[in-house]
C-alpha cells in the first residue's frame, strides 16, 4: 500500500469509552424527563392499555406510589391525563370542571403529599368531550371562540387543584392569551403555561386515544391540529404562543418532528419540551417484543436525539423505566 496521509481521522475521538464520554455535546439527564401518567377514577384499580405495555389506567392509590417511586428515581416532572367515564361525557365538557371532579382531587392529592413534584395538566376538552373533540362542535364543526372560556374553566379549577404547569393541548387559535388572563386575573400569576404549540394531525397518537377512549366520533382533528407537511407554520405558532405568555413551548410528536424541535430551539429563547407520544412508545415496545430491536438501546438513543434536537424537556411514557436503568 502507498504510504498515505490522512491529517484528520476523526476515529481518533471514538477510540475509548473514556474518550466518548469526555467529549459527548449531549447528556441526557434523568431530571430532563417528563412521565405523563392515567387517572381513574376510584380505588385500587389498575388495568394496563393493551397497545401501551407496562402503561396503566390506575386510580389515585396506585398514582401516589407511582409519583413516590419515580420521585426517588430523580423524576420530578407528571402529567396526569384524566379516563373519563363515557357517562360523564357532555357537549361542553362540563365535568372538566365540575367541582370536586377526581381529576382536580387527585392533583391536591398528589400535591399535598409531594409538594416538590411538578404536576403538569391536560387542558382539552376531549376526555370529557361527548364529540370526543379538542373543542366545542356545533353542526359538525370545531368552534374556536367559543371553545376559549370552557378551556378557562378547566384551567381554573386545575389551578385551584393546585397544578404547576397548565397544557393546552387543544389547539384553539388564542387559548394561551386566554389561558394567561385567566389565571392572573384569578390570582394564579405563578400558574405556568407549556404550550402545546405545534402539536400535529398524527397517526402516533392511536394508543393514547384507546387508552381514553377519547377517539373523535366523527371526522379528524385536521382543522386544529397541524399539517406534518409543515414547518414554517410551528414558527408561527411559536411566535403567537411567546407573545401570549407561555412559559414553555412543546412540539408532538417528537421522533418525527426532529427538524421541528430544532427549528423552535433555534428561533425561540423559551425552554423547549417534545412528547414522545403513545404511539412511539408502542412501535419500539412491540418490536422489541417481537426481538426486532434492543429495547434499552432505543430508548436511550431516541431520549438522547430528541435531546440533542433542542428539547429540555422531554415528555415520555419510557420515563420511569429509564430511570429504573438508565444507559449512560
Ligand atoms: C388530546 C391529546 C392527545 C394526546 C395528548 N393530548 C391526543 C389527541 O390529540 O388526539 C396524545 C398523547 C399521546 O399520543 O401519547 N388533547
Amino acid at each position: 500500500m502507498r504510504n498515505y496521509s490522512i491529517p484528520h481521522r476523526p476515529r481518533r475521538n471514538r477510540k475509548s469509552a473514556s474518550i466518548r464520554e469526555a467529549i459527548a455535546e449531549t447528556r441526557l439527564s434523568i431530571s430532563n424527563l417528563l412521565y405523563p401518567m392515567f387517572l381513574l377514577d376510584g380505588q385500587n384499580m389498575k388495568e394496563e392499555i393493551s397497545s401501551m405495555p407496562g402503561i396503566y389506567r390506575q386510580t389515585e392509590d396506585h398514582i401516589l406510589n407511582e409519583v413516590e417511586h419515580c420521585m426517588k428515581l430523580g423524576i420530578k416532572l407528571f402529567a396526569l391525563f384524566p379516563a373519563v367515564d363515557d357517562s360523564l361525557k357532555d357537549k361542553t365538557a362540563s365535568y372538566a370542571s365540575a367541582k370536586g371532579n377526581f381529576y382536580c382531587r387527585s392533583i391536591r392529592a398528589i400535591k399535598d403529599r409531594f409538594p416538590e413534584a411538578i404536576i403538569m395538566t391536560d387542558v382539552a376538552m376531549d376526555p370529557y368531550s361527548s364529540d370526543g373533540h379538542d373543542g366545542f362542535v356545533e353542526n359538525g364543526k370545531i368552534l374556536n371562540d367559543e371553545t376559549l372560556p370552557i378551556l378557562a374553566r378547566m384551567a381554573l379549577a386545575q389551578a385551584e387543584a393546585g397544578a404547576d404547569i397548565l397544557g393546552p393541548s387543544d389547539m384553539m387559535d388564542g387559548r394561551v392569551g386566554f389561558l394567561r388572563d385567566a389565571m392572573d386575573e384569578n390570582g394564579f400569576t405563578d400558574v405556568s403555561i407549556m404550550s402545546y404549540t405545534a402539536k400535529y394531525a398524527s397517526g402516533f397518537y392511536g394508543p393514547f386515544r384507546d387508552a381514553l377512549s377519547s377517539a373523535p366520533k366523527f371526522g379528524d382533528k385536521k382543522t386544529y391540529q397541524m399539517d406534518y407537511r409543515n414547518v414554517k407554520e410551528a414558527l408561527l405558532e411559536a411566535q403567537l404562543d411567546e407573545d401570549e405568555g407561555a412559559d414553555m413551548l412543546m412540539v408532538k410528536p417528537a421522533l418525527a418532528y426532529l427538524d421541528v424541535i430544532s427549528a423552535l430551539s433555534l428561533q425561540s429563547r423559551l425552554p423547549i419540551a417534545a412528547y414522545q407520544v403513545s404511539g412511539e412508545y408502542a412501535m419500539i415496545k412491540a418490536a422489541a417484543a417481537k426481538g426486532w430491536l434492543d429495547e434499552k438501546k432505543m430508548v436511550h438513543e431516541t431520549l438522547s436525539s430528541i435531546h440533542r434536537a433542542g428539547a429540555s424537556i422531554i415528555l415520555s411514557y419510557f420515563a420511569k423505566q429509564y430511570a429504573e436503568n438508565p444507559l449512560f
